[in-house]
């Protein structure tokens, strides 16, 4: 009996790790919601609670660059490390997000950022076997990512490797995402992109570009996206054809701006329904109704969304 229930118990996680193997693709990402039911901030290095020490340090800069094996501080090998901001441009640290890593046997990793922003971890990531013949090496350890900050998630839409360096496993978000990378900063919440707004005359080049720059720019920039052909067939397009960094569509995009505006009921317009806390967006959730970036360009919408 007691065998039986062992057996049943290392047949179901085996067929957990399989069926979770399979949806470990781009497009099973997509639309993937953040794992809950742990604890926030469970795999934080593990000074944090007690003093944040030097985990104050370097904000925004790659932390693996000396947190690696060998590295000035070798001594604190973390596997996984970044910087949470409120902005893209990497100017306002954000305490207090939650960085969720999954890996492909569905361990679930949770960090939460401090008064600099930081993050780190020294949990373990599983080799994912589609990632080629060297399971050692640290390029196949991958993970799915979520951001979770005062209700609002965002997904990262691809699937990262945790890094290439084969003798000194590590990753740092801040490789990529820095305010000089080309995602731009790791960011949360529904914070404010610029300080105020005009209650009229709102500008398509002084006001909504701003925000659509720091808010969605990093996804909808179609051309910009990697083929993930690592993953399989499924390339992956970030952007799913919207650019949202010009007015009108392009060689590159099958639309623009211009072509989710609803100028005639400008609430039901998707550049909003779709940035909107609670909405079915790949991209995640990124403002309230009613907070001044989203009254913005509704404003922007009601005046006649023009390219001004
Ligand atoms: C230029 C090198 C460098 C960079 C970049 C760097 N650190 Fe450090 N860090 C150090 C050194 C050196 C120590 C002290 C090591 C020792 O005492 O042996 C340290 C110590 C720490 C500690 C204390 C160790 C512990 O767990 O108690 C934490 C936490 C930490 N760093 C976090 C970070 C984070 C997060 C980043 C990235 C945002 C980062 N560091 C970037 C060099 C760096
Ligand atoms: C992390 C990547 C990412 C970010 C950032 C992002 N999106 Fe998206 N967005 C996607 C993906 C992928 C799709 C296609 C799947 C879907 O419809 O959700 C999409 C779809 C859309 C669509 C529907 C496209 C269509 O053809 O009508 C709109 C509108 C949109 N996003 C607006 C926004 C706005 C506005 C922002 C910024 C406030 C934003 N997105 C930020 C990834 C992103």
């Amino acid at each position: 009996m007691k065998r039986a229930c062992v057996f049943i118990f290392m047949l179901s996680s085996l067929m957990t790790a399989v069926s979770n193997a399979q949806t470990f693709t781009p497009d099973g990402m997509k639309w993937e919601p953040a794992p809950s039911g742990h604890v926030a901030g469970k795999d934080n290095g593990p000074e944090s609670g007690v003093s944040q020490g030097n985990g104050l340090h370097f904000a925004g800069s790659d932390c693996g660059i000396c947190h690696n094996p060998g590295g000035k501080a070798g001594n604190f090998p973390f596997t996984v490390g970044g910087t949470l901001f409120k902005d893209k441009a990497g100017t306002q640290p954000l305490a207090g997000g939650e960085i969720i890593l999954k890996d492909v046997t569905g361990k679930v990793i949770s960090m939460t950022s401090n008064e600099a922003g930081n993050f780190f971890t020294y949990a373990t990531i599983a080799s994912d076997p589609a990632k080629g013949p060297d399971a050692s090496s640290s390029g196949t350890w991958t993970y799915k990512a979520w951001v979770i900050y005062d209700n609002t998630v965002r997904p990262m839409v691809t699937i990262a490797p945790v890094g290439g360096m084969t003798s000194a496993p590590r990753m740092s978000c801040n490789m990529h995402h820095g305010w000089q990378g080309s995602r731009g900063s790791l960011s949360a919440g529904t914070f404010p992109t610029l300080k105020s707004y005009p209650s009229s005359g709102v500008s398509f080049k002084q006001h909504v570009l701003p925000i659509l720059k720091n808010k969605c720019k990093a996804c909808h920039m179609p051309g910009s996206a990697n083929p993930v052909s690592a993953y399989g067939s499924t390339t992956f397009d970030y952007s799913g054809g919207l650019d949202l960094s010009a007015y009108t569509k392009n060689s590159k995009s099958a639309k623009g701006v211009a072509d989710v505006v609803n100028v005639s009921s400008p609430a039901d317009s998707g550049i909003l329904a779709k940035a909107k806390v609670g909405s079915t967006h790949a991209g995640g959730e990124f403002m309230n109704a009613g907070d001044a970036d989203y009254n913005a360009i509704l404003k922007w919408i009601g005046e006649g969304a023009k390219n001004n």
